[in-house]
């Protein structure tokens, strides 16, 4: 039962699993990852990876953005995409006045693109453009997305390594701020382009600095295997051609290493080999801006404690003017694209308890199996990168004794995991709703129809109100691209 007596919606009759499950199993087994610790309460929500709305009601019942995790199931149903407007809002304006600030002490100004591949939709292109980002995009789909919104082109970026021709005609024809090139095929296309249409395009070159910033540490290589940008030795003659070229306007260098970085030694590092680039290429003419990317870690789990966006900045932003200040050189205005910073923290996906199951491992521990009615069609990150979640009971409180858990989801995949590791009070039962936090990047954006699961809408909350702001998918939907199917609304079941 809830906190507040009244019967759990769709409940079934449940097992409390508190007394056959592991509440603290030896830190020495491999069934638990080293980080995670019991918690004192499987309830409290760690305000690290929750967004500042979200709190529990005197029945226990989580909010976020002031409206109950019940009544948005009641509207919406489940899985479903949360998304806090003000803490996108205010994420956005921490990053923008962060790295103003310290571009600001070296005299310098910093533009911020928020990196629409985390999450875009026609609404946060509108929230992040109102609070004074610029956008970066990186496919014809996601330039659409941006321009339906009303962006401004002028303060568009165009990324991505294979741009298509008629994505770089639309993208010029649109009048996007800059184009960042890629590769030698790319520069020779985009110059026909702008040829063809009588235009002027600036540009950025994408640098492969040779720091590749993995987990949390960095590699530094001198040919970094992948497949973004040239080489720092490759770069000098693409510069070249494209100063040589009168549609083509080279307005600086771009750099991007990873991403959910939490350290600034990577950025530093490759900052000050880029900025030895930019030194050797003012020979050239001026350059007036250099781009170092994004990848600005969040938390995702307790354990996670990423650098402040306002430390990382002003490491970055000192060691261009150190790196500057060395060669003799004036330091350019800085950019950067930060994705996940904005919008992770933000997200928080509802799912509801399909069923539990105890699973007992070789170690004596036991395990229990948690599935929702979403999974990696929604998620597939922990699929992709083993990346770690939590998660809580959203619609009630419990003083069930907190059972190492792991949420799954309903793919026919055993890889098909939302959180991997979890205490969840041991009580958690089907028609519990739950809740996993910072999924506001890169979770609907990677979304897909796996096992013809229709992919959740996005719902916006903001002052006690929710609305949609992507409609989810049906079946009808589903359907209605197989080309021997004849769809119908009695399909939209
Ligand atoms: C060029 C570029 N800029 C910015 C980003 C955003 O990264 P993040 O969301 O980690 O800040 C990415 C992510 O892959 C990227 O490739």
């Amino acid at each position: 039962m809830p906190a507040d007596g009244s019967p759990r919606p769709g409940a079934e009759a449940s097992t409390d699993w508190s007394h056959s499950v592991s509440a603290a199993p030896p830190s020495s087994s491999t069934a638990v990852p080293s980080w995670l610790e019991a918690p004192a309460d499987a309830n409290a929500l760690v305000p690290s990876v929750w967004p500042a709305s979200a709190v529990r009601d005197r029945h226990g019942l989580l909010e976020v953005g002031g409206v109950p995790v019940t009544e948005l199931r009641e509207r919406f149903g489940t899985p479903l995409y949360v998304l806090d407007e003000d803490e996108v809002r205010a994420h956005a304006r921490r990053a923008l006045d962060a790295f103003r600030a310290a571009a600001g002490l070296h005299g310098v100004q910093a533009r911020v693109y928020y990196a629409g591949k985390a999450f875009l939709s026609t609404e946060v292109v509108r929230w992040v453009a109102e609070e004074g980002l610029a956008i970066d995009v990186c496919t014809g789909g996601e330039l659409a997305v941006a321009l339906a919104a009303g962006a401004d082109p002028a303060r568009l970026g165009f990324h991505g390594n294979n741009k298509s021709v008629p994505e770089l005609e639309r993208a010029v024809s649109a009048g996007v701020g800059s184009i960042v090139i890629d590769s030698w095929i790319e520069l020779e296309r985009l110059a026909a382009i702008v040829e063809r249409l009588d235009a002027t395009q600036a540009v950025l070159v994408r640098v492969n600095s040779g720091v590749h910033a993995e987990t949390h540490d960095f590699l530094a290589t001198a040919h970094e295997d992948q497949k973004f940008g040239f080489t720092l030795e490759d770069a000098p003659a693409a510069v070249e051609r494209i100063r040589e070229l009168d549609g083509l306007v080279f307005v600086g260098l771009h750099c991007h290493i990873g991403s959910q970085i939490f350290g600034s030694a990577g950025f530093r590092e490759s900052a000050a080999r880029v900025v030895e680039l930019h030194a050797a290429l003012l020979e050239g003419g001026d350059i007036p801006v250099l781009n170092l990317g994004g990848g600005f870690g969040i938390a995702y789990t307790s354990a996670d404690d990423p650098t402040p966006i306002e430390v990382l900045a002003q490491g970055i932003a000192d060691a261009v003017a150190q790196e500057c200040a060395v060669r003799g050189i004036p330091i350019p205005n800085l950019a950067f694209e930060p994705g996940r910073a904005i919008v992770g923290q933000a997200g928080v996906t509802l799912y509801e308890v399909g069923t539990t199951k105890p699973v007992h491992l070789d170690d004596g521990l036991t395990r229990l199996y948690v599935s929702v009615d979403g999974g990696m069609s929604d998620n597939p990150r922990p699929a992709l990168y083993g990346a770690q979640y939590s998660a809580r009971i959203a619609s009630r409180e419990s003083d069930a004794e907190p059972a190492l858990a792991r949420v799954v989801g309903k793919h026919c995949e055993s890889g098909d995991i939302v959180v991997d590791a979890e205490y969840l009070p041991g009580d958690i039962a089907p028609g519990d709703l739950l809740a996993v936090p910072a999924t506001g990047a890169y979770c609907f954006a990677l979304s897909s129809n796996y096992n013809y699961v229709p992919r959740p809408p996005v719902v916006a909350v903001r002052g006690g109100t929710a609305r949609v702001i992507v409609r989810g998918e049906t079946i009808h939907d589903l359907l209605a691209r197989d080309a021997g199917v004849e769809t119908s609304e009695e399909g939209n079941a």
